[in-house]
């Protein structure tokens, strides 16, 4: 199969022209899309047209795939389908609706985290002129991480942080989510997690700033006022323009990006009538290193 990738100008990311997600991928085809996405860290196909199983089946030629702790959103007939969604029937969200609302790495606060993670846009909101609304934003975080002065990468190498699912929920709660639900059962599921300040890709080498603002309760063996500067100060830095591609929605959008070098936001600036609905899928991966 004859096929482009051009990278994006940006930080990192890049298009795939040329490749049909609903056929087959030979083995070389797929070989150079790993590559590409190792090295640049977000891929784009757009005007994809792929069932439920044309999407899981794309995802698992990277390997396994995870099954969301948060069961209430996970497709019906295809629990490895994490439903992303506003949209309710009857007082139920058919998905999860507040997926990105801070910058976060999928499943940072698992264990073994996702490597990565696919979505597919099935319907995008648009305001009245056509524009796509509920853009994604993609940090760069090993650009970010490249671009801190080296004694501040000193100071955070050695460091560890704690990640939980629950101080996401209590940041939705406190910015006045009247509707998160967190239940016993699935918070006993992830219990907090130990991971490192600054992570290493298993491949590349290439090292990131992993803490994030959704899911890093607090850096770890430093005293209480420091720990709570110092991850501000790196989440304010991960989040700078200059390391960001922004992605606007279209029909058929396949994005799927790495969770180790990167961070996602979620833009929430749609509300019903205006409907969002995408699925994904996600990646298992390995204990950070
Ligand atoms: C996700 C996510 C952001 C969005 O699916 O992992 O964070 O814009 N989604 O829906
Ligand atoms: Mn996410």
């Amino acid at each position: 199969m004859t096929f482009d990738i051009k990278p994006f100008d940006a930080a990192h990311g890049a298009e795939v022209h040329g490749v049909d997600l609903s056929k087959p991928i030979d083995n070389e085809t797929f070989e150079r899309i790993e590559r590409a996405y190792n090295k640049y860290a977000v891929l784009l196909f757009r005007d994809q047209k792929i069932n439920e199983e044309q999407h899981l089946g794309f995802s698992r030629q990277f390997g396994k795939l995870e099954v969301h702790v948060l069961d209430q959103y996970l497709h019906p007939n295809h629990p490895e389908i994490l439903v992303v969604s506003n949209i309710k029937e009857g007082d139920r969200h058919i998905g999860i609706y507040d997926a990105g609302r801070y910058w976060h790495t999928d499943l940072s606060y698992m264990k073994r985290p996702s490597r990565g993670s696919l979505l597919y846009a099935i319907e995008v909101p648009h305001d009245d002129e056509g524009n796509p609304l509920g853009d994604t934003l993609y940090t760069s975080s090993s650009a970010a991480y490249d671009a801190l002065p080296k004694k501040m990468r000193k100071l955070i190498d050695g460091l560890n942080a704690e990640f939980s699912l629950a101080n996401r929920h209590a940041k939705l709660i406190a910015d006045g989510d009247t509707e998160a639900v967190l239940s016993d059962k699935h918070q006993d599921k992830v219990p907090p997690v130990v991971h490192k300040v600054v992570r290493s890709h298993p491949i590349t080498g290439r090292k990131s700033i992993y803490v994030n603002e959704g899911q890093t309760a607090k850096i770890l063996g430093v005293p209480d006022d420091e720990a709570q500067d110092l991850l501000e100060s790196l989440l304010a830095h991960v989040s700078k323009d200059e390391f960001i591609y922004r992605h606007k929605w279209h029909v058929g959008d396949v994005l799927m990006w790495d969770n180790i070098p990167t961070q996602h936001l979620a833009i929430c600036d749609y509300e019903l009538p205006q409907r969002r609905l995408l699925h994904r899928t996600t990646l298992k991966g390995a204990e950070p290193i």
